[in-house]
């Protein structure tokens, strides 16, 4: 292949906007996979993310397309995730391409992702060719798409070409124009000639172990070439190079300009990291292609299997998982009240979301998942020049030998039409949040930036919203720096005992309301006992909220007159039943619902 004829781009767009959609319809019209296999491989590929209408792993395909004039050409289409908690991902798979197409819908116009991914493309220094989908809706307003993308993004209006990735209008256009608009391959480094490849994504394979995504910038890799691993430092034989069609196709060697794969015998995803440089080993190049980073998990959380018996079932699903989650970090955790399980960091809460629910569908573990928490940094007054790390409140030093607590603050950037406005700016200043700047983007759609404490972000920050914006509102965040703040610990008891999975770490002035409301479901959620149950709220020895549960005289099969014997057991067979999914804590036992409810909204 004549690298002359490569094109290198992916496709960026707001969730929705109809990524996955041109993605599919480019395949199809230039024939990269007959359109009955293709529903097939889409479809059982990752069903969560299906559902869920969000693209977690990333991939590229190798595509061939005629031009109209007869000339060959190879298009690698390099997919990047679509949620702000993967952007490191994104800004990597950015790296591998020369060009992006900036996908906005019709009828919605510029959204936060948009903004974000169009500022990442920029960053990479991508040509970026403007398309508005979806004009094929009765609702779609080609104008006021085209002025956003003229005046707020500063892209020329002759450039924008208007599609339905749905019913293929304009698509046939947009591939010729990909021809002249997305630059020839070119190297990082001018001068470089010897290997220089950018891993942009990895997987795992079952029976070959872990496969890594690559761009070549320079030289060319072949198969059972000596290669190493610039940040890592590692070395290894490579033991197949090939395309990516969907399916691996083998090849020889991978040149200059190409996307491709490559297999380096590696068993555990751990060993590599996105961002890394591929060299030869033999005489490698100079210098690391720009943009690495180590990432960090932001959000930590306790996973207890709710049946205490499926710890071992618990760590085979985990280790599964992060075969394919470099991102995924966990350790062993011990909880008094919770027994063996995991404590794990994650990007964001829809990563923690999207964990929990593979563990449950997949594995068939029921978890219970405790009180999220960010990374807190604790001078103490031993050493007070250095802090320590606190991801988990119940690792939490005593508060007498804390001078100060530091927390992680994030940038948030959010898009509202301004009816809603006053309802972003309430929800904002409830979670402790400062305003930074805002702007008009059109007569309608608002930019807001904030400083938001992430501790106050990770919980429903995003749900909250979406339904206080009726849907209209996104947002994008990045983490910004950390401060200083008076944060406390707070414990739940049950029954006098503190429920470790419950506590959780706060602003001092929002204790006693957030307290108060964890209580009074709490109050909810567990069932009466034959005995009162006090709730009660703490920071140390101090009480600052509690409730009572009532207590419960008559035997439940009392009502069954103690003649009918069959009913007597259906329903002490179904109490039996509903214990399967409660925690013992002590004499109380409290339903796996009560916590996810209790941390799901506050
Ligand atoms: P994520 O993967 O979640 O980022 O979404 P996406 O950007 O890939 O969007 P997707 O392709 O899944 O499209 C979202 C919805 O819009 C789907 O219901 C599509 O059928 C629909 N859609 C996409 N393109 C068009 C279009 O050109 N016209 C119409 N009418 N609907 C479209």
């Amino acid at each position: 292949s004549h690298i002359q004829h490569i094109r290198n781009f992916c496709i960026i767009a707001h969730i929705d906007h109809g990524k996955s959609t041109l993605s599919d319809r480019i395949i199809e019209k230039t024939r990269t996979v007959e359109q009955r296999k293709m529903k097939e491989q889409f479809l059982d590929s990752m069903d969560i993310e299906r559902e869920r209408g969000i693209t977690i792993k990333s991939a590229s395909v190798r595509i061939n397309y005629q031009a109209k004039n007869g000339t060959k050409y190879i298009f690698n289409l390099i997919d990047t995730p679509g949620h702000v908690d993967f952007n490191y991902e994104v800004s990597r798979s950015l790296a591998a391409c020369e060009g992006a197409l900036l996908v906005i819908d019709a009828t919605q116009g510029m959204r936060a992702q948009t903004l974000a991914n169009f500022f990442l493309a920029m960053e990479n220094n991508l040509s970026i060719l403007p398309v508005i989908n979806k004009i094929d809706l009765p609702a779609a307003d080609i104008p006021m798409v085209t002025k956003q993308i003229v005046n707020e993004l500063g892209l020329e209006e002759e450039s924008i070409v208007p599609i339905s990735a749905k019913s293929g209008i304009g698509v046939d256009d947009l591939l010729e124009k990909i021809i002249d608009f997305i630059p020839i391959p070119s190297r990082k480094e001018p001068q470089e000639e010897k290997l220089q490849a950018l891993i942009f994504d990895s997987f795992y394979d079952n029976f070959r172990g872990v496969v890594l995504c690559i761009r070549v910038f320079s030289g060319s890799i072949s198969e059972r070439e000596r290669v190493k691993l610039f940040f890592s430092g590692k070395e290894y034989i490579t033991e197949e190079v090939g395309h990516l069609k969907i399916e691996r196709v083998k090849c020889h060697q991978l040149t200059e300009g190409e996307v491709g794969y490559v297999m380096l015998g590696i068993r555990s995803i751990n060993e590599v990291r996105v961002g890394d440089t591929i060299t030869s080993a033999q005489s490698p190049c100079a210098k690391p292609l720009p943009g690495y980073r180590e990432v960090k998990p932001m959000v930590f959380s306790g996973v207890f299997p709710i049946d205490s018996n499926q710890y071992e079932d618990l760590q085979v699903a985990v280790d599964k998982l992060k075969l394919n989650d470099s991102s995924l970090y966990y350790e062993k955790d011990n909880s008094g009240a919770l027994g063996f399980g995991y404590r794990c960091g994650f990007l964001g809460l829809l990563h923690m979301e999207v964990f929990q629910e593979r563990i449950e569908r997949e594995f068939n573990v029921p978890v219970l998942l405790t009180s999220p928490s960010v990374r807190y940094r604790v001078y103490l007054k031993k050493d007070p020049e250095n802090y320590i790390v606190v991801d988990n409140p119940s690792k939490l030093p005593d508060p007498s030998n804390i001078i100060k607590i530091e927390e992680p603050y994030m940038s948030v950037n959010i898009i509202t039409p301004n009816t809603y406005l006053g309802n972003v700016m309430q929800l904002v200043q409830d979670r402790r949040g400062v305003q930074k700047n805002l702007r008009y983007l059109d007569q309608v759609q608002v930019e807001c930036t904030f400083e938001i404490p992430l501790g106050e972000v990770v919980f429903d920050f995003y749900d909250k919203l979406k339904s206080l914006s009726k849907g209209y509102a996104s947002m994008d965040y990045d983490l910004a720096d950390y401060r200083s703040n008076d944060i406390v610990k707070v414990e739940i008891l049950v029954n006098k005992e503190p429920v470790d999975a419950l506590s959780f770490m706060v602003h001092r002035e929002h204790a006693v309301h957030r307290s108060r409301s964890i209580l009074e479901k709490l109050k909810d959620e567990i069932p009466r006992h034959m005995f009162q149950i006090p709730l009660q709220a703490a920071i140390g020895s101090n009480i600052i909220a509690r409730q009572t549960i009532s207590a419960i005289r008559k035997d439940v099969t009392a009502k069954c007159y103690g003649g009918d014997i069959s009913r007597k057991r259906k329903l002490l067979e179904k109490q039996k039943e509903g214990k399967k999914k409660m925690k013992s804590f002590g004499s109380v036992s409290i339903p796996q619902t009560a916590f996810i409810n209790i941390l799901k909204d506050r």
